[in-house]
């Protein structure tokens, strides 16, 4: 598609660097108006520098840009705006305590000033309702006055697009004045049911002409929902394409520099390359909850995890699976029921949070590693680095060294480096909350592989993954989440993707 459009986006030689780190390197890139282009790569590829150039949030070094044949070089993202180029960034965005419309409008003069007019109230009512009509079939899900904490992690990425829309410019009709969106990773908290409602709207504005470059880390995506792609690697551009024209294996290939040895990863790269899950019998039981409630959810939640054993939750987002994981950590309070655990090495939990509890974003990697309630307080800096570095090696987290600040590294680096922390510290009990989000195909086996291996050396694990076939290669038993209430487990071979969808959407 596009080929004989002239391009909306034009990007030749591109470079960037950080100090002596390039990052893009002669990149080059035509995206068609009313097309949907995927960007891929590894993590630390530069996909998301990439989108912060074209957003005038970082200043490339060398090359030029075309936007609608126009020489455009933004200087900062209201500039960007104001051409038509708006981004949905990686991180989430939204003011959790501000409702639907304040969030759609913020940073929208006049309709955001602090002391508003009746008129510009409801101008700014009238500019979100039209946004939130562009990225929902059923508005009602999205109430505008709603505050946007209270809304599920699915709606609230539709509040994300909706106010990077309405921030390029919406006329009260619903035209759209934005020209290209960039959407960094929209489905990575996703469940499948809500990525593929995600991207009938995607759809949806692309037929409208919006232009739409996707960063993503799911192959299938990208070869149901984009028009053309490009794969980016080391800074470079290794590959670009039809993606129904090219086997996903291709892709991968050029993704890595190299084919990755797992042909199953290659086939359908959402699901993951993990041994046969052990039958963990044997072990002796290490955690038991018994009719556990919290404030709101879960309702209840009764579970025996072994030694040995990975459990995997499975259930929509809003069931209460976090909330749960939480209260079996300690961290947030019971209501009723029980919690024993019977662990001298203690438990520990992955969150599903990295930017908000997860990591000192100002501090080193090898700090982020290290520190934790339970680490000597005054480590030498040397055995800091050499685990950190340590790490780096063990989950391939692409950094310059231990020394690098964590806030430096791209999103699925800065997940490795969370996850790094909790198996340093080599607890009996791990709670890991969607341990893959963002992470890239190669790693994510990786990841699940090491979980696997975890199990195998006397960890007990429970697994929360909105990844359902995640669940399925990985875990040796599955119980799922309904509405707060968790369902007894059963093993993960009589589970299916299709099963458990049906069971929790039931
Ligand atoms: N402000 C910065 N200072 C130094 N290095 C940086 C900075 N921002 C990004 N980098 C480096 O640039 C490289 C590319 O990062 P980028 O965020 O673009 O990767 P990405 O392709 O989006 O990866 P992911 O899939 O993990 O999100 C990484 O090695 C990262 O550490
Ligand atoms: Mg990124």
């Amino acid at each position: 598609m596009g080929g004989e459009r002239a391009p909306l986006l034009e990007v030749t030689g591109l470079a960037k660097a950080f100090g002596p780190n390039p990052v893009l390197r002669d990149v080059s890139l035509l995206v068609a108006p009313a097309s949907v282009h995927a960007l891929l790569g590894e993590n630390g590829a530069g996909k998301s520098t990439l989108a912060r150039v074209l957003l005038g949030m970082e200043r490339a070094d060398a090359g030029a840009i075309l936007l609608g044949g126009a020489r455009y070089a933004p200087a900062s993202a209201e500039e960007a705006r104001r051409a038509g180029v708006v981004l949905v960034p990686q991180e989430r965005t939204l003011c959790a305590h501000l409702t639907v419309v304040d969030n759609v409008v913020l940073g929208i003069e006049p309709l955001a000033r602090a002391r508003l007019g009746i008129r510009d109230r409801s101008r700014a009512r009238a500019v979100a309702r039209a946004a939130i009509a562009l990225v929902t079939a059923d508005p009602g899900r999205v109430p505008l006055d709603a505050r946007a904490g209270e809304l599920g992690v699915a709606d609230q990425q539709l509040v994300e697009i909706a106010r990077a829309l309405a921030q390029g410019g919406l006329r009260e009709d619903g035209r759209l004045a934005a020209r290209l969106l960039v959407l960094d990773e929209p489905t990575s908290s996703l469940g499948r049911s809500d990525a593929a409602r995600l991207f009938e709207r995607v759809g949806a504005l692309r037929d409208a002409g919006l232009a739409v470059l996707l960063v993503t880390h799911f192959l299938s995506d990208v070869r149901a929902h984009a028009d053309r792609y490009t794969v980016l690697r080391d800074g470079r551009v290794a590959g670009e394409g039809d993606p129904r024209e090219i086997e996903p294996a291709q892709i991968v290939r050029e993704m890595l520099g190299r084919a990755l040895d797992d042909t199953r990863a290659c086939a359908d790269t959402r699901a993951s390359a993990v041994p046969e899950a052990a039958r963990p019998d044997g072990g002796e039981v290490v955690l038991e909850a018994e009719g556990v409630s919290g404030v709101k959810r879960p309702k209840r939640a009764s579970l025996t995890l072994r030694r040995g054993e990975i459990l995997g939750i499975a259930g929509l987002v809003g069931s209460g699976r976090t909330e749960l994981l939480r209260i079996l950590a300690g961290l947030d309070p019971r209501r009723g029921g029980t919690v024993a655990l019977r662990a001298p090495r203690g438990i520990g939990l992955l969150s599903e949070d990295r930017g908000g509890e997860g990591l000192m974003l100002g501090r080193s990697l090898a700090e982020n590693v290290w520190l934790s309630p339970r680490a000597p307080r005054f480590a030498r800096p040397r055995s800091v680095l050499s685990e950190g570095a340590r790490w780096i090696e063990e989950l391939a987290i692409r950094a310059c060294g231990p020394e690098q600040r964590a806030g430096e590294l791209s999103g699925g680096n800065q997940q490795k480096v969370q996850i790094a922390r909790l198996l340093r510290e080599d607890f009996d009990v791990l709670l890991v909350d969607e341990p893959t989000r963002g992470i890239d195909v190669a790693s994510k086996a990786q990841v699940l592989a090491l979980l696997r291996d975890l199990a195998r050396a006397g960890k007990a694990i429970v697994l929360v993954s909105s990844q359902l076939d995640e669940l399925v290669t990985t875990c040796d038993r599955i119980a799922v989440l309904r509405r707060g209430t968790l369902d007894p487990p059963r093993p993960a071979s009589s589970w299916t993707e299709a099963s458990l969808l049906l069971e929790a959407s039931s």
